[in-house]
């Protein structure tokens, strides 16, 4: 398999981790930003360029941007960091309604925006959530995934021949962002599934060679890629 250039956000936890180590561990070379500094990863975390950045900041989003683009050309990058809240509308500040789209929506442009030059011939995955058809308890969460699912299908079609644009929709991951956005743990959680197993799911979506500008990645999705791991038939379709 050719080494691949890739960049990921919100790569130092969670899903974003889980992609990060699986495409480091298939040879790529992967370049990284997460808004914890060097000193706090993981201490496993895979030796590669990394870049501690808060993205809810346009101008640390921009650096990030200038960073990246200055590594050279990409095969892809995956814009992944969010961050969300369960709580009733009423409850939220401006201040922090608009600190959610500045990082889940508002970043996730600029960085398009700015990778564009090096992406060329490459491919853009956008990081969603089934929540963008609405998500009872999480309105501004549930926006901001809505807003980024309009923005990748118009960039999708902008693109078209350029960049292949897929904005992938998450069902729910076991990372435990769930909680920490202030959700009581339920008889639901069960159905969560394996941040490994999505993370597959989610490289095999962006990778194929032919896909859907926007794809709901949840369970049957994981099932069928972690079955053909299994039996040894990855690879792009
Ligand atoms: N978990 C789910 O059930 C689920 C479902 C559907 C979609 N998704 C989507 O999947 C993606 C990954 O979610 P996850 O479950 O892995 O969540 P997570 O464990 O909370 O990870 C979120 C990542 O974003 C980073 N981040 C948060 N705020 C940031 C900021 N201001 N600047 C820069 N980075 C920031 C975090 O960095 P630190 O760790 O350093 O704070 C972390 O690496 C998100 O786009 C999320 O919306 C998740």
């Amino acid at each position: 398999m050719r080494q691949k250039r890739y960049f990921v956000t919100g790569a130092a936890s969670g899903l974003g981790l889980e992609l990060l180590r699986e495409l480091a561990a298939r040879g790529h070379h992967v370049i990284a930003t997460g808004r914890r500094t060097a000193a706090a990863l993981p201490a496993d975390f895979p030796d590669l360029p990394y870049l501690s950045c808060d993205l809810a900041q346009p101008d640390q989003a921009r650096a990030a941007g200038e960073w990246a683009r200055g590594q050279g050309s990409l095969d892809a990058a995956i814009l992944n960091a969010a961050a969300g809240f369960y709580r009733p509308l009423h409850v939220e500040t401006a201040a922090e309604m608009a600190a959610v789209l500045r990082l889940n929506l508002d970043a996730n442009m600029i960085l398009a925006q700015m990778l564009c030059p090096v992406l060329q011939g490459g491919r853009l995955g956008l990081i969603g959530s089934v929540a963008h058809r609405g998500a009872p308890g999480m309105p501004v969460y549930a926006a901001s995934k809505g807003a980024l699912d309009g923005f990748g299908r118009a960039l999708a079609e902008e693109w078209r021949g350029k960049v292949t644009v897929r904005v992938l929709h998450p069902g729910p991951v076991a990372t435990g962002m769930s909680e920490r956005a202030g959700r009581a743990r339920n008889a639901l959680d069960r159905l969560f599934l394996p941040p490994r197993a999505m993370a597959l799911a989610l490289i095999a979506a962006l990778e194929a060679r032919n896909g859907a500008d926007r794809q709901v990645i949840a369970h049957r999705r994981v099932a069928q890629v972690a079955l053909q791991a299994r039996l040894g038939l990855g690879g792009r379709r």
